[in-house]
């Protein structure tokens, strides 16, 4: 399975993850011929990467199921798009798909590894939902019962729903906010607060998380300022979790970082910004060379990530005598991986 810019994929080729709309809904289901019209379609919805694979084993997604992936994109759009609206909310689904996310969190030996097909016009649901897994990894990581991963994991997937509270002029704004613009922006985190406390079968813990996320340990973040003895332990996996994944999913005005550059700039910031023992935790819970990835090793030959899970990272050889040969590479084996090339 091979992680590939739309322009270098050819028609023929497999789709190897499912491409889903922002409402959740599959556009193409995994295992489908690409075609031109199928790919000039995605073109046309703006998505940049896609997924590609030859094999059926190609098709195992070492993770969050597609299933409960899609599912948590949808619920998390429907509460969004009712906040914008100011009806009343019903957490149910956003409940019941935090318990697959749990289920699947603690049943499996995962790392987060998405890379999913983003397109520009679903941000906000994908990175919510990202944020979520992201974050409900790291509770596990960190030996949090189930009843509290499930409280951190619906304050990490409904984290921004006070954006909702804040003019489309601003959120949707590509160039710099004025400082007026900014004031307005920073209250996101207090609105969302407002929406989730009290709201039936919704821990106030999880309200707290969207309330605390752009606190930082030395007092420097909003709304209140802070510090790193104020916050709550799910807004400092939260905001760590957070900044990982806006860092790694690209927004339009800075540049994509892969998974170790984006935890090298995490660690610079601590301990001042982040918790250093969040920053040690998210690196045992995200793949350093997620699946798909193109990586040197240090025999100098290149290689293709296929699967990463916690113990090693197996790898295809794309070059040299033992090109299309699969070796599983763990921590202390002198083969290793230089660097991500692609
Ligand atoms: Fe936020």
């Amino acid at each position: 399975m091979r992680y590939l810019p739309l322009e270098e994929i050819e028609e023929g080729m497999i789709l190897a993850r499912s491409v889903f709309a922002e409402d959740g809904r599959t556009l193409l289901a995994r295992g489908v011929k690409l075609t031109k019209n199928y790919l000039e379609e995605l073109k046309a919805l703006h998505f940049t990467h896609l997924f590609v694979g030859e094999g059926p084993e190609d098709f195992e997604v070492n993770g969050i199921s597609e299933q409960t992936y899609s599912q948590a994109l949808r619920s998390v759009r429907e509460v969004f798009l009712n906040a914008a609206k100011k009806q009343n909310l019903d957490y149910k689904e956003v409940l019941d798909v935090v318990d697959f996310m749990v289920d699947e969190v603690l049943n499996e030996d995962v790392l987060f590894n998405i890379f999913e097909m983003r397109s520009h016009d679903n941000y906000t649901y994908l990175h919510s939902v990202k944020v979520g897994i992201i974050a409900s990894i790291m509770g596990k990581n960190l030996g949090l019962a189930r009843k509290q991963i499930k409280e951190l994991a619906v304050g990490a997937l409904l984290h921004d729903i006070g954006k909702m509270c804040i003019e489309n002029s601003i959120l949707e704004k590509s160039g710099h906010l004025t400082y007026q613009e900014y004031e307005k922006m920073r209250l996101h985190p207090k609105y969302g607060f407002e929406i989730l406390r009290g709201a039936p079968g919704l821990s106030l813990l999880s309200a707290h998380v969207a309330y605390q996320h752009h606190e930082r340990e030395d007092g420097s973040g909003y709304p209140r300022g802070l510090n790193s003895e104020q916050i709550h332990l799910y807004a400092k996996i939260v905001m760590t979790a957070d900044s990982y994944d806006a860092m790694t999913s690209g927004r339009s005005y800075r540049r994509t970082l892969w998974s170790h550059e984006a935890l090298a700039q995490l660690a610079a910031e601590a301990p001042e910004k982040y918790d250093p023992k969040m920053i040690k935790l998210l690196a045992q819970s995200v793949a350093l060379y997620p699946v798909g990835s193109v990586v040197l090793l240090n025999n100098l030959e290149v290689g293709l990530v296929t699967d990463v899970t916690r113990e090693s990272v197996k790898v295809e050889f794309l070059t040299g005598t033992d090109k299309g040969k699969k070796i599983a590479l763990k921590a202390n084996d002198l083969l290793k991986i230089e660097r991500r090339l692609s």
